[in-house]
C-alpha cells in the first residue's frame, strides 16, 4: 500500500530524512515513534504532498508520488500536528469546505457529513463555531475532516498531544473502530503506550532513518520480556534491566541486595534503551 524507498529530505546541511525505507500494507496500522526533530513531520508531509521530496520515492497505492497529485492527495487524509481548522466557521462547514475542495458531488457529502458526525460524536456540535469547541472535539473534527473524502490512508501526526486522558482514549477508540474497517493509518505519537495499545507495527525513527521496527509484541521481546528495576537509595538511582525469564531477574535481584520491582517490560522501555543506545554510540 505504502512503499518508501531511499528517500531524503534537506533542509541546506541537515537530512532531516537521511535515505528512509519502508514498506506499509494495506490495513496496517503504523506508528512511528522517535524523539523531538526524528523526522517525522517532515516524512508525514512529504507522504501527504505537502513537502517536496528532495530524492528517492513515495508511491502510495502504486501511484508515484509528485507523478499525480490530485490521484495521491484523492488517496490520502490528514490530521496534522497543529489544529488548521476554519475557527470561524461551524463544525458542518468545516467538513462541507473539504468535501467541496474534493469536487464530492452534493448528495455524497450530506451522507458522508451525517456519518462522520455520528461516528465521531459531533452531531450535536454541527452548528457550533469551531473555536467554541474544546481541544479534544477539535481533534475529533480533525479526524472526520482527514476521512471526508473517504481516504484509502490516514496519515495522523499526534493525534491526541495536549488531550487530557479521557479524551485522548475517546481518540483512540475512533482510531480502533477505523482499524476494524481495513483503513491504512499511520500515526506518529509521544504517548508510547497509544503506539503499544493501537498500533500492529511500530517503527523507531531517530535522525531521520527508521533504526527499528517491528509490531510491539516483537520489540518487547527483543528486549526481555521481564523488567527488574532496582533502586539504589544511597545514590538516588535506578537501574532497569531486561530479562527473558523471571527467575533470572531474580537471581540478578538478589545478587544486587537493593529494593527491587519486576514487571512486564513495556514499549517504554524499548523505546529509551534504543534512544540511550543511539546516544551512547
Ligand atoms: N522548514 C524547515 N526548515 C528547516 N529545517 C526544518 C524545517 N522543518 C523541519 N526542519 C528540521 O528537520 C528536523 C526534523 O523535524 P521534524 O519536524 O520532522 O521532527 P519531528 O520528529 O516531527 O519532531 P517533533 O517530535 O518535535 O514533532 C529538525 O531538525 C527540524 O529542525
Ligand atoms: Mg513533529
Amino acid at each position: 500500500m505504502i512503499q518508501i524507498e531511499d528517500l531524503v529530505k534537506s533542509y541546506g546541511d541537515l537530512n532531516a530524512v537521511d535515505h528512509l525505507n519502508l514498506a506499509i500494507d494495506q490495513g496496517e496500522f503504523f506508528g512511528l515513534l522517535g524523539p523531538n526533530g526524528a523526522g517525522k513531520t517532515t516524512l508525514i508531509r512529504m507522504m501527504s504532498a505537502l513537502t517536496p521530496v528532495t530524492s528517492g520515492n513515495i508511491f502510495i497505492d502504486g501511484v508515484r508520488m509528485n507523478r499525480d497529485e490530485s490521484e495521491i492527495k484523492s488517496k490520502i487524509g490528514l490530521v496534522p500536528q497543529h489544529i488548521n481548522l476554519e475557527l470561524e466557521l461551524t463544525v458542518e462547514e468545516n467538513l462541507r469546505l473539504h468535501g467541496k475542495l474534493f469536487k464530492m458531488e452534493k448528495e455524497v457529502m450530506n451522507k458522508r457529513i451525517k456519518e462522520l458526525l455520528d461516528f465521531t460524536d459531533l452531531y450535536e456540535k454541527k452548528n457550533v463555531i469551531v473555536k467554541k469547541l474544546s481541544g479534544g472535539m477539535k481533534r475529533k473534527l480533525m479526524i472526520a475532516r482527514a476521512l471526508m473524502h473517504d481516504p484509502d490512508v490516514l496519515l495522523l501526526d499526534e493525534p491526541s498531544v495536549g488531550l487530557d486522558a479521557l479524551s485522548r482514549r475517546k481518540v483512540w477508540d475512533l482510531l480502533k473502530a477505523l482499524k476494524q474497517n481495513g483503513l491504512t493509518v499511520v500515526l506518529t505519537t509521544h504517548y508510547i503506550e497509544e503506539a503499544e495499545k493501537l498500533c500492529s507495527l511500530v517503527g523507531f525513527i531517530d535522525k531521520g532513518k527508521i533504526v527499528s521496527i517491528d509490531s510491539p509484541e516483537n520489540l518487547i521481546k527483543q528486549s526481555g520480556e521481564v523488567a527488574l528495576e532496582c533502586f539504589d537509595e544511597q545514590n538516588g538511582t535506578t537501574e532497569t534491566y531486561f530479562f527473558h525469564q523471571r527467575q533470572e531477574a531474580l537471581e540478578k535481584a538478589k545478587s544486587l541486595k537493593l529494593n527491587f520491582n519486576i514487571r512486564p517490560t513495556n514499549l517504554e522501555d524499548t523505546f529509551i534503551m534504543l534512544a540511550n543506545r543511539r546516544v551512547g554510540e
